[in-house]
């Protein structure tokens, strides 16, 4: 079949996969990222936790291999992340800070890393992540809400300085499990970004992660995704997977088939949904067992590097109606 990203591009989307560093030493993954994506987010490599592991020390090194990585191949960019509650570097996530002193960090933050890759530039950022929380659409306990007293505040400062910083970039507000329907989170991020929109903070899209299970894909994205595209911003699925119990029978795999390909015709369906990120390519490489130890498999390639039927319920999804 053509390149997917090919196939994307006839449709009017991108199609990216995230990157780790390590990916890079693997020949058959860059063989695979080089062929069939043209957007690419850099894993883990500019979190705050690498990017400034201690106060105005900044590293941008693996960053840069992403970077490099992506213009080799023509790929567009997506910044990934400025303020998040995890992966934070350890004195940022001290518990005494005034509001005056983590205001000036978060600056000095924002002004040196969206600064630094302002002139590449991303094609997109990931402002702010996951500020919402599991628990009844409540906002996220951080050292960041604790500091501000509200999600608002902060957020709001985090999109000004990228807004100054990263003037090239569209500025994304990203989060998981918001995909659905009758939802708190998705229904609390919708509030929050539609209160900050009316403050004149510049949000241009809002990100659904996408860390889905198979059989399990909400059934009314494209109904999500349009209210939010309603607000006047953009959309996009920014880290999809889709994960099950191990082992995969076949039956898993044609349904995980069958998941992918309603994901991207949910994107396809709404007029402002940019593109499409899965957050790897093999299973060969996954995060997930790490957080679920008996879940996996969730990519497009096996281990193996075989394309799975997934892959073919992309193509689908790029090429029927
Ligand atoms: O780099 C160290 C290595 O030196 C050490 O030996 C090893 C031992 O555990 O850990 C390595 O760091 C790991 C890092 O990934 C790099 O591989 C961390 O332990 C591990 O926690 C970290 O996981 C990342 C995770 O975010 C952290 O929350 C995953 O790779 C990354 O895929 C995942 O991505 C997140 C998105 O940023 C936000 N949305 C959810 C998504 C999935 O959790």
């Amino acid at each position: 079949a053509a390149p997917l990203k090919d196939l994307a591009s006839k449709k009017g989307i991108y199609i990216g996969a995230a990157l780790g560093n390590g990916n890079l030493a693997d020949a058959e993954f860059v063989k695979i990222l080089k062929r069939e994506f043209n957007h690419i987010t850099p894993e883990n490599s500019m979190k705050w936790e690498v990017t400034e592991p201690s106060p105005a020390t900044f590293s941008f090194g693996l960053g840069d291999e992403i970077v490099e990585a992506a213009l080799a191949q023509k790929a567009k960019l997506r910044g990934h992340t400025l303020v998040w509650h995890s992966q934070l570097a350890p004195w940022v996530n001290q518990a005494t800070w005034t509001k005056a002193n983590l205001t000036y960090a978060i600056e000095r933050h924002i002004k040196a890393v969206a600064g630094y890759y302002n002139n590449v530039p991303l094609d997109h950022w990931d402002v702010v992540n996951e500020v919402i929380s599991d628990s009844n659409g409540l906002p996220r306990d951080s050292v960041f809400l604790k500091t501000f007293g509200s999600v608002d505040a902060y957020v709001e400062l985090a999109f000004r300085l990228a807004k100054k910083y990263a003037p090239k970039s569209k500025l994304y507000i990203n989060d998981y499990n918001m995909e659905g329907e009758a939802i708190a989170k998705s229904d609390a991020l919708y509030e929050l970004t539609k209160r900050l929109l009316k403050k004149g903070v510049p949000i241009d899209g809002v990100g659904a992660q996408g860390h889905m299970l198979v059989g399990q894909v909400p059934s009314n994205i494209t109904a999500v995704l349009e209210k939010f595209t309603k607000l006047g911003v953009d959309v996009a699925i920014t880290e999809l997977d889709i994960r099950a119990t191990l082992p995969f029978t076949q039956d898993k795999l044609d349904q995980q088939g069958k998941d992918y390909e309603a994901v991207f015709r949910a994107c396809l369906a709404v007029k402002r949904c940019k593109g499409i990120t899965l957050w790897g390519i093999t299973d060969k490489y996954s995060w997930i067992p790490g957080v679920f130890p008996t879940e996996g498999a969730a990519l497009v390639w096996d281990e193996n590097y075989q394309p799975k039927p997934a892959y073919d319920g992309i193509v689908r999804a790029l090429t029927t109606k």
